[in-house]
């Protein structure tokens, strides 16, 4: 499955391959996006089919959905599984108290659904993610695609009264026409440099009509799996 691996997808693999000792026999996992989180799913799947491991999984994006499938997770839906035992993805950053920014590839919405539902979240990432302080990787805002312009003014008029050193926030592009979400929503990216008080920030921005989600995942990872490029593990 890993043949010869950059440092960057070794790191990947081996933060990926320890989370699977989080998961056991009969457990409702759910299963996250990126490319850390698509390890994760192929060693699950190694698992499944080469030692029996019995899961049932909850994708948070239909890739996600398609990989799972592919290599032999049975997948359902949340509303079937109601409650997860645990679930495990990626992210962009993460600081020494274990918030994080997700939402890079464009599925923050369905992963916080997930990781709120279920009893543990686990984030594996390279050690590259982690961060003093949040805010170097663009903030990603899933905004409905009625009036996104109006809800970007008032966005960028928002920021200017926080504590935040960038206020610029960019259209997410697939090509030329914005980047459309599982959920059919958009995303803006808000490239803020450093948030001085994430909670905050969140509870601002999920107040605003136009907004449906942001990335930041404020008291909901329970541990992050770090890889290192020569294959050590460390968990925070
Ligand atoms: C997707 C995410 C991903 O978990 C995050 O972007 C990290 O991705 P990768 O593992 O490819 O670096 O939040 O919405």
């Amino acid at each position: 499955m890993t043949g010869e691996l950059s440092p960057i997808d070794k790191a990947k693999f081996v933060a990926a391959k320890r989370a699977t000792d989080y998961v056991e026999d009969g457990m409702r996992v759910g299963l996250g996006t990126g490319s850390t989180a698509a390890w994760l799913v192929r060693c699950l799947g190694e698992m499944v089919r080469e030692e029996g491991l019995k899961i049932k999984g909850v994708p948070t994006s239909t890739r996600t959905a398609e990989l799972a499938r592919e290599v032999g997770i049975e997948v359902i839906s949340l509303d079937a599984a109601r409650w997860l035992d645990v679930t495990i993805d990626g992210a962009d950053e993460f600081d020494e108290n274990l918030n994080l920014i997700k939402g890079g590839g464009g599925a923050l919405l369905q992963e916080k659904i997930v990781a709120t539902a279920s009893d543990q979240m686990i984030v594996i990432a390279d050690v590259g993610k982690e961060v003093e302080t949040l805010g170097s990787f663009p903030l990603p805002v899933e905004v409905v695609p009625y009036g996104w312009q109006t809800t970007q003014a008032l966005i960028e008029e928002t920021l200017v009264s926080m504590d935040v050193l960038g206020r610029r926030t960019t259209m997410r592009m697939n090509g030329d026409a914005p980047f459309v979400t599982d959920e059919g929503n958009h995303i803006l990216d808000l490239h803020l440099n450093r948030i001085g008080d994430a909670r905050q920030l969140a509870m601002v921005m999920n107040q605003m009509p136009g907004v449906v989600e942001n990335g930041l995942f404020i008291d909901i990872c329970d541990a992050v799996i770090v890889g290192y490029g020569d294959g050590r593990v460390e968990v925070r």
